[in-house]
């Protein structure tokens, strides 16, 4: 993908979505997961740290390669020293690993990150911020975009800042709506985000609280993209439009399939794990499920999870065209109350 990338697909009038950049949800198999259901939306990884692809002998090797179903994938680093970032971008962009562009996080609040001088701490230091857009731009043909928020606590001005972004060399901004400060709480507040719009000539993405393709929709005015995080897990049918309710048999489908990927990318103790937290997610509106919910988030092996999944498909063989979102299966008519 070229520097411009971004603004020509809007230019084309695209008006397409992404994954969220959800550390220790999106690994290969996850993003493989969402995009085979959704194969419109544009993939960004978990954040990985810049100094840590310079100097680990093994990272670039571990996170870089994945699926060509995945592609083009977008790969997110954090850091603050601009030359490291320059240096993360030439293993990123060895041809070897075909990733389509950067994603630069300047929004994570957690305490241990900022206390770094890394994610969001770098909407208070913005000569930095701006220095390392600046050098990473210089250093590679990809794409650089950067996810931030809209403001580290209230004292930051995010029109000045974005701008300085976008003149440093970024591509694209995701904002998301809230401060760091607020963290998670509280809602995500798009009124600004509209605003900044205007002032910018690179395309703005919405993020915080999207809940589905119809929402963003209804609210999208005179932005062209929008991501989603929390609303993906489990539900890769979120990006769907046409407010999508999967049957049963697509969902336990869709579960053996992420949990086959996850098995390929990463080894056994690891995989058996992780799983726990993503199978039981695929099943909140089954209302049956309490029992093979239990049973899911203390799996210890491929086989046995699997074996949870083969349960629930023979004991609800009948429901299994049904679609639990549309709550067509109720406690009721499983006879469970
Ligand atoms: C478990 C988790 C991990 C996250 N990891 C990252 C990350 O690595 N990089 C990043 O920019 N944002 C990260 N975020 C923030 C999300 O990308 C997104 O901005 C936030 O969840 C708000 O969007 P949502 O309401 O659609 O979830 C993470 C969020 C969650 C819940």
């Amino acid at each position: 993908m070229n520097k411009n990338f971004w603004k020509d697909q809007v230019a084309k009038g695209e008006k397409l979505c992404f994954l969220a950049p959800m550390d220790g949800y999106g690994d290969s198999a996850y993003r493989q997961t969402m995009k085979r259901t959704a194969p419109h939306i544009y993939l960004i990884s978990e954040f990985y740290s810049a100094d840590g692809l310079v100097h680990s002998k093994f990272l670039p090797d571990a996170v870089l390669p994945h699926q060509t179903t995945e592609d083009p994938l977008i790969i997110q680093i954090f850091g603050k020293d601009p030359e490291n970032f320059a240096k993360a971008a030439k293993i990123i962009q060895d041809p070897k690993y075909n990733i389509a562009g950067i994603d630069v996080n300047m929004g994570c609040p957690a305490k241990k990150v900022v206390r770094s001088g890394h994610g969001s701490w770098l909407l208070v230091h913005q000569d930095t911020a701006f220095r390392i857009i600046e050098t990473l731009s210089k250093a590679t043909h990809l794409p650089i975009s950067v996810k931030t928020r809209l403001s580290f606590d209230g004292n930051q001005d995010l029109v000045e800042f974005a701008k300085g972004l976008e003149n440093a060399g970024a591509s694209l901004l995701t904002i998301h709506g809230r401060t760091a400060k607020q963290a998670y709480t509280g809602n995500a507040d798009w009124t600004n985000i509209y605003d900044l719009q205007k002032h910018l000539t690179i395309p703005v993405i919405w993020n915080g609280d999207v809940m589905n393709f119809d929402q963003w929709m209804a609210q999208v005015k005179n932005l062209a993209w929008f991501m989603i995080g929390r609303w993906s897990f489990g539900n890769p049918w979120c990006f769907t439009p046409g407010g999508y309710n999967p049957t049963l048999s697509e969902i336990l489908e869709t579960m053996e399939f992420h949990a086959t990927k996850l098995v390929e990318v990463k080894w056994e103790r690891k995989w058996s794990l992780e799983i726990r937290k993503h199978l039981v997610q695929y099943l909140t509106h089954f209302p049956g499920v309490k029992v093979y919910r239990k049973r899911l988030v203390t799996t210890e092996s491929i086989a046995e999870s699997m074996a949870v999944i083969a349960d629930i498909k023979t004991e609800f063989r009948d429901f299994l065209e049904k679609r639990p979102a549309a709550w067509e299966i109720t406690k009721e008519t499983l006879g469970l109350e």
